[in-house]
């Protein structure tokens, strides 16, 4: 019998471990926050080995339910439970010590047919799938409270931007709804990564070639929510595909977090003044008494860089690895808890900043008129009286130059005559009317769009009817 706290390889190791590799290789103060997934494992590797008569009923009954005692006093006690220790190395191996300790021998069959590699596999799979589906919950929330700031702007008009100039005017609604697309792209990606991580469990892989013993891993499988056990033993144990597709999808609603960030600060600045939102995500100056900084924002665009470096750590750390189980693969932990932790709280915080936030209608009318949003509408209304979109295009442009050079902010200011002495320019026979005015102003254009997805008008009500449907709002 070895001793407490012995390691299990103790008979081959002929030294105890020396401290200063003791600390450098442990796992425990981090991994132990793969507690609940170990113990589900262990709990359905006990249920396979008594099924295949391994291991009998009454030792599997024992294991059970003091991996159960086990669960409850960690979920009490968290990362202070006084079976974590760090000499142990892993959270694999302190659950088993203490199991051991509690039920005696029965805790000593646990392992049969198993090796950590398999072991620390199957964990990881079934933690990402939990955590996949937390970000979903919250990605969710995010886009409902992009859904809620449609809704209450959908009736104030703004300019859209290309290359960061005024563009085209839109409805503010519709700019929440992009967002809102944007991330509900990121739920369809989590999406993938959980039906992916119902696929194949690791468990009974042993430690790179499986085992002699006559296992059935479809019954854990089966139990933990796989459609089937290891098709390759050597393949289940060396390989981290799942965990780079997790910290991908978090590296890509950082971006889309980041973009959003920066948008907002651009527009919270009081040379925009489209967006305010409430001083509670805000904070001041140690100095300048009269500043409100946006520095949640900042800190969501900020750490955006984290998780990108999270994503090249861990593509980085696989690139080198003969296939099979490597220590190196033991890293992968810190980087998906610190993607997940990071993605997952940037995004409460922009749920709750999106929640507090308005347009300032105020502010953003009376600059409406500037930078000719309305161009476009107008060479498209000369389209509708047969004028080629490159002529059109023509004589919108001397248009808005003549309209500059007579210090005129908008198309709208122009007389019918103005209009048909530069269309007569072109040699159109066209002619246009007074009629010409309804496609001027950013009003009036956002009204006259028609094209699915579009900015404004009947498309985006479309738009807002829909997402407000799926959430049932
Ligand atoms: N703590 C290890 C990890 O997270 C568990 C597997 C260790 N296996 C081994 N044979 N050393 O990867």
């Amino acid at each position: 019998m070895s001793a407490k706290n012995e390691k299990s390889w103790q008979a081959r190791i002929g030294e105890a471990t020396d401290a200063i590799a003791q600390a450098f290789v442990e796992s425990m103060t981090y991994d132990w926050r793969l507690y609940k997934h170990d113990i589900a494992g262990s709990i359905a590797h006990a249920t396979m080995l008594a099924r295949q008569g391994l291991i009998t009923d009454d030792d599997r009954d024992a294991i059970v339910k003091g991996l159960k005692e086990i669960e409850s006093e960690i979920d009490h006690d968290g990362p202070k439970w006084d079976g974590f220790k760090p000499e142990l190395e892993d959270i694999h191996m302190c659950v088993e010590s203490a199991l051991t300790q509690r039920v005696g021998e029965p805790g000593r069959k646990l392992h049969t047919a198993r090796s950590r590699n398999d072991q620390v596999a199957l964990d990881l799979v079934l933690w990402l799938r939990e955590a996949t589906t937390q970000v979903r919950e919250s990605l969710l929330l995010l886009c409902r409270a992009f859904v809620k700031l449609a809704e209450e702007n959908r009736d104030v008009v703004m300019p859209s931007f290309t290359h960061l100039q005024r563009a085209q005017p839109i409805v503010a609604g519709a700019e929440c709804l992009a967002w809102a697309t944007m991330f509900d792209r990121d739920v369809s990606r989590l999406h993938q990564i959980v039906k992916q991580s119902e696929e194949i469990s690791p468990l009974g892989s042993g430690a790179i070639a499986g085992t002699s013993l006559p296992i059935n891993p479809s019954i854990p499988a089966g139990e933990l929510g796989f459609a089937r056990g290891p098709v390759s033993s050597i393949e289940s144990t060396a390989s981290r595909d799942l965990a780079c597709d997790f910290v991908y999808a978090c590296a890509m609603i950082a971006q889309h977090l980041s973009r959003l960030a920066e948008q907002w600060i651009i527009y919270m600045s009081t040379e925009f003044g489209f967006i305010r939102i409430a001083d509670r995500y805000t904070t001041s100056s140690s100095m300048m008494p009269q500043k409100r900084n946006p520095d949640m924002l900042e800190l969501i665009r900020g750490r955006c860089g984290n998780v990108y470096g999270d994503l090249f750590a861990l593509m980085t750390i696989l690139k080198g690895l003969p296939v099979g189980y490597n220590r190196d693969l033991q890293e992968d932990k810190r980087i998906v808890f610190r993607a997940f932790d990071t993605v997952n709280q940037c995004l409460t915080m922009a749920a709750a900043i999106v929640n507090s936030a308005s347009f300032d209608k105020d502010r953003i009318r009376p600059t409406l008129d500037k930078g000719f949003l309305d161009a476009t509408s107008l060479a498209e209304y000369l389209v509708t009286k047969g004028i080629p979109f490159r002529t059109a295009h023509h004589i919108v442009g001397t248009l808005v130059a003549r309209c500059e050079k007579e210090g005129k902010d908008a198309l709208s200011q122009l007389s019918v005559e103005a209009f048909n002495q530069v269309i007569a320019s072109t040699n159109c026979n066209v002619r246009v009317t007074d009629d010409v005015y309804t496609c001027l102003g950013a009003e009036n254009v956002v009204n006259r769009y028609q094209s699915t997805g579009a900015g404004g008008g009947k498309p985006f009500d479309e738009q807002l009817r829909a997402w407000k449907k799926r959430f049932g709002i």
